[in-house]
This record gives structure tokens, C-alpha cells and sequence, in this order.
């Protein structure tokens, strides 16, 4: 969720960019049975541009912003002062436009509140500058669960895990030599490998792309050589991180880079970020290797910063920022 209410607000900042005199406080209200997926008529709110508000939770029968969505209509208010029915946001707000947005089945699920400092801020054109730009509004459903099925690359399929796969996870996750930097230990039991389906399953579901199962497209049995995702380590700062793992049999063959590139690609460009990190053990060069194939900038070595099976890791930094991206 963390991650598609930060691609709300970098929806909201484009907005406010593009007609900065009106938009004193912009942001979201969500219907909280959207949001929240939860039987209830009450407005929520969503990420906002603005003076803090108290006004955190709205039913439907209340204010302008309850008007717009139970009469499914844009509310332009051009003196909010001479209607008793405003909840002021804010003592200095003095118009007011509030669009609703619908999803992609035409049911209204969240609206547009804009407050303007100054009186009949929202003109008939304006008006419909900001019922167009609602087109583009990011809906829940773009989002969660993860959407994309697959990835497709010269040589793999990257793909979401299933139940089907916990052989395969065993086979490649119990061996040492792969668990060797990573944060987990190698699989001792079947069970170990259930326990990452569920993580899997459970980060679709809050929409990550965290991890794609990898197999070779020319592998008739589609057995899973490894695991690839990129995680939200701070979705409010908007950074990402890279992690990857691969089955023994497969390295030195560059699938690492390779299944990189298009979910970096699509990270950079369907999510709020603005930063992308990897980081590997010092003693970890071919991870170093991939990183440095795939133009990450290296930032430093951050000492003593990871304690990992009884080992103090002094760790090598290297990240792509949103600015120096360019897509593979
Ligand atoms: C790190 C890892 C993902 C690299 O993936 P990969 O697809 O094998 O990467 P590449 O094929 O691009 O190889 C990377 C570099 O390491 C070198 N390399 C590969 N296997 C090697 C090996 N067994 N010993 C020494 N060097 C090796 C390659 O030659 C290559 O360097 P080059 O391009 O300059 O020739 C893979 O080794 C792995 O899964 N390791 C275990 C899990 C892990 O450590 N993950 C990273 C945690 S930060």
C-alpha cells in the first residue's frame, strides 16, 4: 500500500506543478470501502499536498467532499465562506473544487480536493482541466496486487512465484554456496522453501515486485533458477532496492544483469522513485560485477553495517538515481 500512496503523491506534486496558483492544499480522498476493501461509507484520506489537516475521516453526508461523491459530480465552490456545509481545511481556504474519480468499471472510488487562498479560484476551463487530468489518476487496482505477470528477456521469463515451485526453490536455496550473502540461511526443509512462497505471495499482494521467480525460456521443464525482485526498503524517501539470487549451475552465464535491466526499467518507470540501491558483502565480487554491468554508480563501502551469520559485513554501496536513469 506504502508503495501505491507514494505514487499518488508524485501523481498529486505533477498536478500541483502544472497549475500551482490554485492549488493551495490538493490531495485524495478515498471511499474507505475502496481503500480499505471494508463495509463502510466514510471518506478517507489519502496522501495531500498541504497544510495539515484534521479532517482525516469524512462521511459522505458531510461538506463539499462528501457532496461530490454521493451525487457523483464535480463540486465548484466559488466562496466556500456562504456555505454552511464546508469543513474548513484550512481558515484561509476560500474556494474549493472537488472532482470525483471513477475506476476503470465508471464506479466513483476517491476524489480530487483542490482549496484555493483566493475567492472563485476554479473557472469553467480549469474546471475541466482538472476533470481530464483525473484520467490519469493512479487507481488501487493498477497496483495491487502486482500486476505484471511477467517479464520476457532474450533468455529468461521472469515470472511470479507459485505453490507449483517449492521444489525447485529447494533445490537451488538449500545449497550453502548461494546463501552464502544473503540474509537468509540455506533451506534445511520443503518448509524453509513454503516459507518463501508465502513471503512471495504475501509482497504481490501489497504490490512489490519482490521476487520474480527466473527461468529459462529454452528450459522445457521450467525449472526455477533463481530469484530476482526489486523491494521498497523506504518507499516514503522512494528508494528501492535490488536483490538477487541464482541456482549454482546457472552463474557466470550473466542472467543476473540480464533479468535486472526490465524490472529496473519498470520500477523507474511505474513507481515513486527516486533512488535504486544494491548492496553486496565485499567478499561478494560477481555480485559487485553485476552491478557495475548494469552502470550502477559505486558509493562507498559502508563498514561494519550488516551482522549476518555471526559475521560483522563491511558492505559495497551502489545505486542508480532517478536523474542519471537511463532505460536499458
Ligand atoms: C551474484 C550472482 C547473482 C551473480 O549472478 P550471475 O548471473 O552469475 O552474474 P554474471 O554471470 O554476470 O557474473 C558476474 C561476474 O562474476 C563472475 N563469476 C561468475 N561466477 C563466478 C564464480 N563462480 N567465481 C568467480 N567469479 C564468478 C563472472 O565472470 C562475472 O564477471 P565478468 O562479467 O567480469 O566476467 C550469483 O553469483 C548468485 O546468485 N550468487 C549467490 C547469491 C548472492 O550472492 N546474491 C547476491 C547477494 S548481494
Amino acid at each position: 500500500m506504502e508503495i501505491y500512496l507514494a505514487r499518488v503523491l508524485q501523481w498529486l506534486e505533477k498536478v500541483k506543478s502544472a497549475q500551482p496558483q490554485v492549488c493551495d492544499w490538493i490531495g485524495i480522498y478515498y471511499k474507505e470501502s475502496y481503500l480499505h476493501q471494508i463495509n463502510s461509507t466514510d471518506l478517507v484520506i489519502g496522501p495531500y499536498i498541504g497544510e495539515v489537516t484534521d479532517h482525516v475521516r469524512i462521511s459522505i453526508d458531510r461538506g463539499f467532499c462528501g457532496m461530490a461523491l454521493r451525487e457523483e459530480r464535480t463540486v465548484n465552490v466559488a466562496d466556500v465562506t456562504t456555505d454552511s456545509t464546508h469543513i474548513a481545511c484550512s481558515l484561509k481556504t476560500r474556494s474549493e473544487l472537488v472532482v470525483p474519480i471513477a475506476n476503470k468499471k465508471g464506479e466513483f472510488v476517491a476524489e480530487l480536493d483542490i482549496d484555493c487562498n483566493k475567492l472563485n479560484a476554479f473557472s469553467p476551463e480549469l474546471e475541466k482541466y482538472f476533470q481530464d487530468v483525473i484520467k490519469s489518476f493512479p487507481l488501487l487496482e493498477e497496483y495491487l496486487p502486482f500486476p505484471v505477470e511477467f517479464f520476457e528477456t532474450e533468455r529468461l521469463i521472469l515470472r511470479k512465484f507459485t505453490q507449483a515451485d517449492l521444489q525447485d526453490i529447494f533445490d537451488y536455496c538449500k545449497n550453502p554456496n548461494v546463501a552464502r550473502y544473503v540474509t537468509w540461511e540455506p533451506h534445511e526443509t520443503l518448509k524453509d522453501s513454503q516459507k518463501f512462497i508465502d513471503f512471495a505471495l504475501s509482497s504481490y499482494a501489497k504490490g512489490c515486485i519482490d521476487p520474480m521467480a527466473m527461468v529459462l525460456k529454452d528450459d522445457s521443464k521450467k525449472k526455477v533458477i533463481g530469484s530476482i525482485g526489486v523491494m521498497a526498503v523506504n518507499p516514503k524517501n522512494r528508494t528501492f532496492e535490488l536483490a538477487y539470487a541464482l541456482s549454482e549451475e546457472v552463474w557466470g552465464k550473466g542472467f543476473a544483469v540480464e533479468a535486472s535491466k526490465p524490472l529496473i526499467n519498470y520500477v523507474f518507470q511505474n513507481f515513486a522513485i527516486e533512488r535504486l540501491q544494491c548492496r553486496c558483502d565485499i567478499l561478494n565480487p560477481q555480485s559487485s560485477r553485476v552491478m557495475e554491468k548494469l552502470g550502477m554508480n559505486y558509493e562507498g563501502t559502508l563498514k561494519a553495517s550488516m551482522y549476518l551469520k555471526g559475521i560483522t559485513r563491511d558492505m559495497h554501496m551502489y545505486s542508480i538515481v532517478k536523474p542519471d536513469f537511463k532505460p536499458y
